[in-house]
């Protein structure tokens, strides 16, 4: 049996990534499961490790994509559940979430919630718990306190500024120009240009008494994975890895928006327009 995926085969960044149509269908190993893929988020680690920027991560070839959520129609030795039909997401470096099919370990594929969409489900594994990370264990976030959010009409931004508003927070959020009126949407309470030359100016201008309480990162540039902006106050890092206190708010705020989405076999193009800061939200791709 055969299926599509995409492959990266340089370190060129998206214009690497190639559509393979033929491509065997990978096997479960002992302990894996295989999922048949309904949607794969696309991420800015995507881009990273398009460049083979992301320490730690594959060297091309490789079975491109981190996210993915579809139904599990095969397991591997040694595996007991979930078991075949149910609907999972999961998110690893290894990869190989753009795709028909994709191969995870068994015990990293968590249940889509009941009543959600494959699609819907991106971002649970992601996007929410790296936001709360950085936030809570890591940022300390307090009621009162203003926090500085980078990229936050992005697919982590977004929900860093409805978790920051949740946790009683002031959110000068940042982001290009045509994309303001997101994250006042949001309930972002100051909104600044992230093309500004003077950000920590626009930023002091707008936080009471002076005081940033933690600043999340936004991406560096391929050629230049230090941090980009000194932010005052704590820092949240984004690219420190997700973790978090695995108890994200409940309620109606909570549930993850649609994603904005293309075909599988645009990969190499939703990178580029991740890359070129021209996406806003959570960006998925269907087979
Ligand atoms: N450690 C982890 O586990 C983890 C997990 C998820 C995400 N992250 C990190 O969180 C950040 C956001 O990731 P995401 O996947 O949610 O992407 P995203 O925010 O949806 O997209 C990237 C956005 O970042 C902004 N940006 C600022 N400087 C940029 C630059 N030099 N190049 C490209 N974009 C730039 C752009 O927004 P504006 O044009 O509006 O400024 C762009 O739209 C990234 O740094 C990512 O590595 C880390």
């Amino acid at each position: 049996m055969s299926g599509s995926n995409v492959r990266q085969t340089s370190l060129n960044g998206p214009p690497g990534l190639r559509l393979i149509d033929d491509a065997p269908v990978p096997s479960p190993g002992p302990g894996e499961v295989l999922v048949r893929v309904a949607a794969a988020g696309v991420n800015f680690v995507d881009v990273s490790q398009a460049h083979g920027t992301f320490a730690g991560g594959p060297q091309p070839p490789y079975a491109a994509g981190i996210e993915g959520a579809g139904e599990v129609v095969a397991l591997g030795e040694g595996v007991d559940g979930p078991e075949p039909g149910t609907h999972v997401i999961s998110v690893g470096v290894e990869g190989g979430a753009f795709a028909d099919y994709m191969v995870l370990p068994a015990a990293a594929a968590v249940p889509v919630p009941v009543g959600w969409g494959d699609e819907q489900a991106l971002g649970m594994v992601v996007n929410w718990p790296t936001a709360l990370a950085a936030l809570k264990p890591l940022g300390h976030i307090e009621a009162g306190q203003t926090v500085l959010i980078h990229a936050a009409a992005g697919g982590t931004g977004q929900v860093a500024v409805r978790l920051a508003k949740h946790y009683g927070a002031t959110v000068i959020a940042a982001a290009s120009p045509g994309k303001h009126e997101v994250v006042l949407g949001l309930g972002a309470d100051h909104v600044i240009d992230s093309r500004a030359t003077d950000l920590a100016g626009e930023v002091l201008r707008r936080s009471r008494d002076h005081q940033l309480g933690i600043g999340l990162q936004a991406p560096s540039p391929p050629d230049r994975p230090e941090h980009r902006h000194s932010d005052p106050g704590r820092t949240g890092d984004l690219r420190r890895g997700h973790g978090g206190d695995g108890r994200a708010p409940r309620g109606r705020g909570a549930r993850p928006r649609p994603a904005h989405h293309l075909r599988t076999g645009r990969g190499a193009k939703a990178l580029a327009e991740l890359e070129a800061r021209a996406t806003v939200g959570k960006l998925a791709l269907l087979p």
